[in-house]
């Protein structure tokens, strides 16, 4: 049974979906979005790196937004990558102060508009006030329901493997019984379904070690959009892309764009 919130949620998904033109039955259940671009936007205006990183936020902000108007139910957002300890320690520590005041300043409204906040990545390389931070905000959120915010944290796709891998092979499970479930099952994003869209701005069309496994069906969006200037508007348009975009998992569609069935 659907409480009476999430049936009003509901109505008023519909209604913002139908006044943007978007199909509200085929909202991708989870978005993942590279956010790409922050440098090069800065050094288009002669700023430094880091200025592009603070307005950068602003994208966040209008993404969660727009995806808590269409009821996307999960939205992961690749923060910082395993390899981005390669950058100035200068930078690297922008960005960590930048995490932090963030969390500081927006866990309440995220709460308020019902955003459980989660994080995937090894966080224990993380500075301890970020770690701190982002433990009180998981703890503070992990009861609401509208939106899953999924910040990918010093994460990367072969890391994240590579722990599944160590856990299965201490597990007792017979390596010839091993299923793609099992797998799944010892990822950190064992509790969420895979992303149905991918998003990556700035014009790179690469996937810099993301979610690898998780992508395997996903629909690839990439906007030449940088990040910074990334706004509800160019969310919407990615998941209207989506929309006429034919999923046909290795299957074949027949002529009213339906899903062939075996037999
Ligand atoms: C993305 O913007 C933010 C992070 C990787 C943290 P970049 O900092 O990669 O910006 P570009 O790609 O150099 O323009
Ligand atoms: C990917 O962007 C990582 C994040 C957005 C956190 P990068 O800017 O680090 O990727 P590359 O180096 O261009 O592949
Ligand atoms: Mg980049």
């Amino acid at each position: 049974m659907l409480g009476p919130a999430i049936l009003m949620g509901q109505s008023k998904h519909r209604e913002n979906c139908l006044s943007l033109g978007l199909d509200c039955d085929r909202i991708p259940r989870h978005i993942a979005i590279i956010m790409d671009g922050n440098g090069r936007w800065a050094k288009e205006r002669n700023e430094s790196r880091v200025f592009g990183h603070i307005h950068g936020v602003n994208a966040v902000r209008s993404s969660v937004e727009a995806a808590l108007e269409l009821g996307v139910r999960h939205l992961t957002l690749y923060a910082f990558s395993t390899e981005n300890w390669s950058r100035p320690a200068e930078e690297v520590n922008a960005l960590m102060d930048l995490l932090v005041t963030t969390l500081v300043k927006e866990v309440e409204s995220l709460g308020d508009k019902g955003v459980r906040l989660r994080t995937i990545g090894d966080l224990s390389a993380l500075p301890i006030d970020c770690q701190e931070q982002l433990r009180l905000a998981e703890d503070g959120t992990k009861n609401l329901q509208s939106l899953d915010l999924i910040l990918a944290l010093n994460y990367s796709s072969k890391w994240e493997l590579v722990e599944a891998i160590k856990q299965l092979m201490k597990s007792d499970i017979d390596p010839k019984d091993l299923t793609a479930d099992d797998v799944a099952r010892n990822l950190s994003t064992n509790q969420i379904p895979d992303p149905e869209l991918m998003i990556r701005t700035s014009g790179e069309h690469r996937i810099s070690n993301f979610m690898l496994w998780q992508l395997s069906y996903a629909e690839l969006y990439f906007t030449p959009t940088l990040w910074p200037d990334f706004s509800k508007e160019h969310f919407y348009e990615s998941v209207r892309d989506f929309q006429n975009r034919d999923r046909r998992f290795g299957g074949i569609m027949d002529a009213n764009r339906t899903m062939s069935k075996k037999g």
